[in-house]
């Protein structure tokens, strides 16, 4: 009999995907995918512990999953980096869990549910994967997509100082170059237009296997891929970017001139602290051979504010770096203290009330830059891959330019997947809206 699973989300887009594959490994267990938890024969939450904020969304999902069990006794599971953290505790705080599956155990899904299944156990698997068989798993889009994230590695060797992704996800490991081309073929020939290469530190893939492509080869060859049109990856690391990549952004047709190069923070001494690797100054001078190989770039970037031992003059610094560089957009965040990482111990944690203020200045200041960088845009003409119907209207369709920035403009569902050429007419501090100019069928 056909059953039903409803999936949860949050975290960054390496979740989104390991979402992706795990909805495919379950259609091979016959689990149909349902938009409606209601009607679900198993629940997962597939969930995030990189601050303190996603957990607590972990919990409330959870209560409002409760009465799912008692009405119609449907599984209920946690996956992700959250339940990797948390381990068999989670089975013991929340009597009516009946799986953990740690970041590595998504291939061993089907079999841990046979047990709940039939045995009526409770299950929790953590355990890291040794022989890769985490990173081979692929994407196989049931439905048709514009889009879709294809994960090039796992894990993370830096260790940044506040940081616990290594360890709910394991110490680096870059998955073969064959294995990713295959997938972006096959991604293509159903009818992908856009790819999104994802891992913690991608300009790092490659190191550790013999033999392997670097990424910039990666990107070539991918490049070449036929039916692809935009190509796209994330994140990665200023220790790391190498002239090689910075060149690609000139020489690869299909390459969004869009980098998202996380700096954290504009003082030097906050950034030995956080073990970056790296100065404000060559950071600042990355973002220079970047605006000299594509003036129109588009950067991106994450802060935290409130790291221990961040004084006013380091968050000026900070400050003085987002006004100077003006990212298209930044993600910012206010420092939360992780298990088992060293920043934790630090004994000079910044009071959350100043923490919460910083936060608040910093996102200010963007707001406008963001606003500005949208406002100059109009009157110009890009290219949008349309992806879909508009939130806004049911009369416009939505999509992004080059340099990954939201349009709106009016236009038929049978524009989905197809580049249209658009005139920004309006700025909005998130998105844009334009007028059609001319569509062109790449596909
Ligand atoms: N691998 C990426 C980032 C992964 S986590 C990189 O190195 O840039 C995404 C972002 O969450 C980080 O860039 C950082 O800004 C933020 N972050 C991570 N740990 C945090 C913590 N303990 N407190 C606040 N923000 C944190
Ligand atoms: Fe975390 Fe640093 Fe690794 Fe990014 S590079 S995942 S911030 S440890
Ligand atoms: Fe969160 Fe794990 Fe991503 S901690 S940010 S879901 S790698």
């Amino acid at each position: 009999m056909q059953k039903r699973v409803y999936i949860e989300t949050y975290g960054c887009q390496m979740n989104e995907n390991d979402s992706e594959r795990i909805l495919g490994i379950l259609a091979g267990s016959n689990y149909l995918e349902t938009g409606e938890a209601r009607e679900a024969d198993l629940v997962l939450i597939n969930t995030c512990s990189v601050r303190e904020k996603p957990e607590h969304k972990v919990y409330s999902a959870l209560g409002r999953f409760k009465e799912l069990k008692e009405e119609r006794g449907a599984i209920i599971g946690v996956a992700g980096c959250f339940a990797q953290q948390e381990g068999e505790r989670l089975l013991k705080k929340i009597p009516y869990l009946d799986l953990v599956i740690g970041t590595h155990a998504i291939p061993q899904i089907p079999q841990l549910l046979q047990r709940i299944e039939s045995l009526g156990e409770r299950v929790c698997e953590t355990g890291f994967d040794r022989d890769g068989k985490y990173l081979s798993l692929t994407v196989s889009p049931s439905k048709p997509k514009v889009k879709s994230y294809v994960t090039i590695m796992q894990g993370c060797n830096h260790f940044c100082s506040y940081c616990i992704v290594p360890y709910v996800r394991g110490r680096e490991k870059s998955r073969s170059s064959h294995e990713v081309i295959g997938e972006v073929r096959r991604l293509a020939d159903a009818g992908v237009k856009e790819v999104c290469l994802l891992g913690q530190n991608v300009n790092g893939y490659g190191k550790g296997r013999e033999g392997e492509l670097n990424f910039s080869e990666l990107l070539n060859r991918i490049d070449e891929i036929e039916g692809i049109e935009r190509i796209r990856f994330t994140t990665s690391h200023p220790a790391d970017l190498s002239e090689e990549l910075i060149e690609a952004f000139s020489k690869l047709r299909k390459l969004c001139r869009h980098i998202h190069l996380p700096f954290q923070s504009g003082s030097n001494r906050i950034l030995k602290r956080m073990r970056r690797g790296y100065t404000k100054e060559s950071y600042l001078e990355q973002i220079e051979s970047l605006r000299k190989i594509s003036r129109s770039i588009a950067i991106t970037s994450d802060v935290i504010v409130g790291f221990p031992g961040e004084e006013e003059e380091d968050f000026k610094n900070t400050l003085e770096l987002v006004e100077n560089v003006r990212f298209d957009d930044i993600f910012s965040f206010k420092y939360s203290p992780r298990r088992w990482t060293r920043a934790a111990e630090f004994e000079d944690q910044v009071e959350e009330g100043v923490r919460h203020n910083r936060l608040i200045i910093l996102q200010g200041i963007q707001k406008e830059i963001t606003f500005q960088k949208n406002l100059d845009l109009v009157g110009s003409v890009g290219e949008i891959l349309v992806e879909g119907r508009s939130k806004q209207s049911d009369r416009e369709v939505s999509g992004r330019t080059r340099s990954n920035k939201i349009v709106n403009f009016e236009g038929d569902l049978n524009l989905v997947g197809k580049s249209v050429s658009v005139q920004i007419t309006k700025a909005y501090p998130h998105s844009l809206r334009g007028e059609i100019h001319s569509i062109s069928d790449c596909g």
